[in-house]
C-alpha cells in the first residue's frame, strides 16, 4: 500500500478546499470533478474496477448528519464518538467542533485515512483514524455517527444487524441518510433537511435527507 504521505500528496494535487455547502462552518479536500479524480485514482493504485472515490466529496447523508450534530452539540459534548464510513471525515470533524471528548473516524479505504487527517488538520481538530473493517466487532464508544452508509444491499445487510446490536448495548447511533434504497424502515426520525448535491453524482442538486436514529432497547 502506497505510504501515508504519498497518499497524502495525493488527494493535496487532485482536490482543493472547499466549503462543504450545507456546513460552511467546514471546509474538505474536494474533487471538482469526480470522474477525473476517480481515473487518476485507478491509474495511480493500477487498480481498475474500483469504487467511486468516496472521500473526496461530502455526501448528501453526511452534511445532514454534520449539520445536525453542529446545532445539537449536546449530542455529542464530552463523548466518545466513533464515525463509521467516514469518508472525508466530515461527521467525525463536525463532532470534533461540537466538544466531543475524543473521535475515531472508521472507513475501510486507506485514501479516507489520508483525506480524514488532512480535512482534520485543514479544520484545526484531531481525529484519530482507523482503516478495518469492524463490523460486528464491539466498539468503545458512546456514540456511533454514520453518514450515508446505506447505499448498497449486501453492506446494509452487514450493517444493520450490526448497528442494532451497538444500540442495545448502549451507544447512541445516529446515521444520516438521503433514501437511499436500503436504509432500514424502523428507524426514528430526527430531523430532515434539503440538502444540496452534485448534480454529476446525485441527478439532481438538491436531496431530502434525513438524520435517524437506530434506538433498540
Ligand atoms: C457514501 S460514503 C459516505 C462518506 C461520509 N460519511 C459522508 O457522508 O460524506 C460511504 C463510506 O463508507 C465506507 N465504507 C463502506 N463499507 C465500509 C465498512 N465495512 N466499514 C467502514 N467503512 C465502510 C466507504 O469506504 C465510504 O467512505
Amino acid at each position: 500500500m502506497e505510504s501515508l504521505a504519498e497518499r497524502e500528496a495525493f488527494i493535496r494535487a487532485h482536490t482543493a478546499l472547499a466549503d462543504v455547502p450545507f456546513v460552511p462552518e467546514i471546509k474538505l479536500h474536494t474533487a471538482t470533478d469526480v470522474t477525473p479524480l476517480w481515473r487518476a485514482t485507478q491509474a495511480w493504485l493500477g487498480t481498475f474496477g474500483l469504487e467511486v472515490p468516496f472521500w473526496c466529496v461530502p455526501w448528501a447523508g453526511g452534511q445532514a448528519l454534520a449539520r445536525w450534530v453542529l446545532d445539537h452539540p449536546e449530542s455529542v459534548r464530552g463523548l466518545r464518538v466513533v464515525d463509521f464510513g467516514a469518508g472525508s471525515g466530515l461527521v467525525a470533524i463536525a463532532c470534533a467542533r461540537a466538544g466531543a471528548r475524543s473521535v475515531r473516524a472508521i472507513d475501510v479505504d486507506p485514501l479516507a485515512e489520508a483525506a480524514c487527517l488532512l480535512n482534520a488538520e485543514a479544520n484545526g481538530v484531531s481525529l484519530a483514524v482507523t482503516i478495518a473493517d469492524v463490523v460486528g466487532s464491539a466498539l468503545e464508544a458512546d456514540v456511533l455517527v454514520a453518514g450515508d452508509v446505506w447505499y448498497e444491499r449486501a453492506s446494509a445487510l452487514r450493517f444493520a444487524p450490526w448497528l442494532a446490536s451497538l444500540s442495545r448495548a448502549g451507544i447512541r447511533v445516529l446515521t444520516g441518510d438521503p433514501c437511499r434504497a436500503y436504509v432500514p424502515s424502523s428507524l426514528v426520525e430526527l430531523a430532515r433537511y434539503d440538502v444540496p448535491t452534485s448534480a454529476d453524482l446525485e441527478s439532481t442538486t438538491v436531496r431530502v435527507t434525513r438524520v435517524l436514529e437506530i434506538r433498540e432497547v
